[in-house]
């Protein structure tokens, strides 16, 4: 392997992970306790165990304002949680260049040590009611409440797709399909919880949701080797064809990449969808199995619904729900969990990971939906941003996974732009009365949408 360029680091100003560390992280631990003493108003007997977590949570802010060091986990955590020995392991390596601290380290490792800190909170509590509490969960709740417009226009549509898809399609007709229920959950990723963390409003997530917004926001697709995904998805010749998504948020995210499958699934495109989760409560609003389970039951609760709550609206949004079931109930949408996908590691090291490179191998695409994964496949690492997205991904190029990544950027690497298009953004951005140009990438407006077929 050629020397990899820098990660990015939580000290750096000219890094989002600058204000992340400054102002979401607090935020997000900060509502994590008000979420914590409200729950133990609901049950007096939860009192003793759940104020030993309430002090953890703050142990954990005052260990950034000091920026302490960041220990290893214990042989306690580990017993618990085996994969935090693979995080000791990476902070040994960490540390030969530099002692990592809260403040100063790089911002991807200790993000991702972050949610395994506090889930170890939960997990090692005496008290077996934490065990599986998702401390984010009625947050994600909501948010998908409110986004209830959002999901009803993507029912209204699944309802037209219906018809469109009795009769037989043309190839450029189905390609046009395809294009667009990407572009469906694509742009369902702007609906990021963490975000609420920082300034980004409700309105904003709105704002990116429904036809009219998406059609506006396809100029801000940056990179689209869609197409190349499309052609390589069609030449494969296997009867069955299977594609995995490794899924990034609950809540309308979740909905949008559940209406991208229904399609590929209705339209015959493929026979099978594998939709990976992650195992912990983690960056806020990633989906855990519990939390598919937990949308189909919101999608038919008529109490879930506000404005919308007519009949007929009520009913197009069942059919979803329906198909959907069907769909999970006869195992052609299967829901799984790998450890892997909550480590810290890049995701070049997949082929080391036998079951898991395994099981993917024999799927005919891999989506990887989102910011958090589109980090993970580049490293994190300070790459100019006209680098190729097969270099930055490393042996993943070669490993003949064939990754397609949808992924509206919120965090500063960025490749594959054509040359001279960062500096024009930059100026764009600051003209938008944007302090910092560079934050360009890290705002949500943009997007991009990069294909490797792993045979470089
Ligand atoms: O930018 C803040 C942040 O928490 C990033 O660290 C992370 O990559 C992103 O939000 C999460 O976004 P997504 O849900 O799209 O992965
Ligand atoms: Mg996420």
């Amino acid at each position: 392997m050629t020397q990899l360029p820098l990660p990015y680091y939580n000290d750096d100003p000219n890094s989002f992970a600058y204000p992340t560390v400054h102002k979401r992280w607090p935020t997000i631990i900060e509502g994590c306790i008000k979420d914590m003493k409200n729950e133990l108003e609901s049950d007096p007997k939860l009192e003793n165990s759940g104020s030993d977590i309430i002090t953890k949570l703050q142990d954990l802010l005052v260990s950034f304002k000091n920026d302490e060091e960041v220990k290893p986990f214990d042989d306690a955590a580990i017993k618990l949680n085996p994969s935090l020995a693979r995080y000791n392991e990476s902070l040994v390596e960490l540390n030969k260049t530099k002692k990592v601290t809260w403040l100063t380290g790089p911002w991807l490792n200790l993000e991702c040590y972050l949610y395994q800190a506090i889930n170890q909170y939960f997990i090692s509590s005496e008290e077996s009611y934490w065990h599986d509490f998702d401390i984010f969960e009625n947050l994600k709740n909501q948010t998908f409440q409110q986004s209830e417009l959002g999901a009803l226009e993507l029912c209204k549509r699944y309802e037209v797709l219906t018809t469109q898809l009795s009769k037989s399609l043309e190839k450029d007709t189905l390609k046009l399909l395809f294009s667009e229920f990407i572009d469906i959950s694509l742009w369902g990723n702007a609906t990021d919880l963490s975000l609420l963390a920082g300034n980004v409003t409700l309105e904003d997530i709105q704002s990116v949701q429904g036809e009219a917004n998406r059609k506006k926001n396809e100029e801000n697709i940056l990179v689209n080797d869609l197409s190349e995904a499309w052609e390589y998805l069609l030449k494969s010749e296997a009867k069955e064809k299977r594609l995995d998504i490794v899924l990034d948020n609950s809540g309308f995210e979740l909905f949008a990449d559940l209406i991208f499958s229904l399609f590929a699934l209705d339209s015959g495109l493929v026979s099978e969808i594998h939709l990976h989760c992650k195992q912990i409560p983690w960056f806020v609003s990633d989906v855990m199995p519990k939390d598919f389970s937990i949308l189909l039951k919101q999608l038919i609760d008529p109490k879930f619904y506000g404005s919308i709550s007519n009949k007929e609206n009520l009913r197009a949004i069942s059919a979803v729900q329906e198909r959907i079931t069907n769909y999970h109930k006869s195992d052609k949408i299967v829901i799984k969990s790998h450890p892997f996908w909550t480590l810290d590691d890049k995701y070049w090291t997949i082929p080391k990971f036998d079951d898991l490179y395994k099981d993917l191998l024999a799927s005919n695409l891999v989506i990887f939906k989102g910011d958090l994964n589109y980090r993970k496949l580049t490293g994190d690492v300070q790459w100019d941003p006209t680098t190729p997205f097969t270099t930055s991904i490393q042996e993943l190029a070669t490993s003949k996974l064939p990754v397609l990544s949808l992924r509206t950027c919120k965090a500063d690497v960025v490749v594959g732009l054509p040359k001279g298009l960062n500096e024009e953004l930059i100026e764009k951005y600051k003209s938008m009365s944007n302090e910092k140009g560079e934050f360009w990438s890290s705002s949500g407006k943009w997007a991009v949408i990069s294909f490797s077929d792993g045979r470089n």
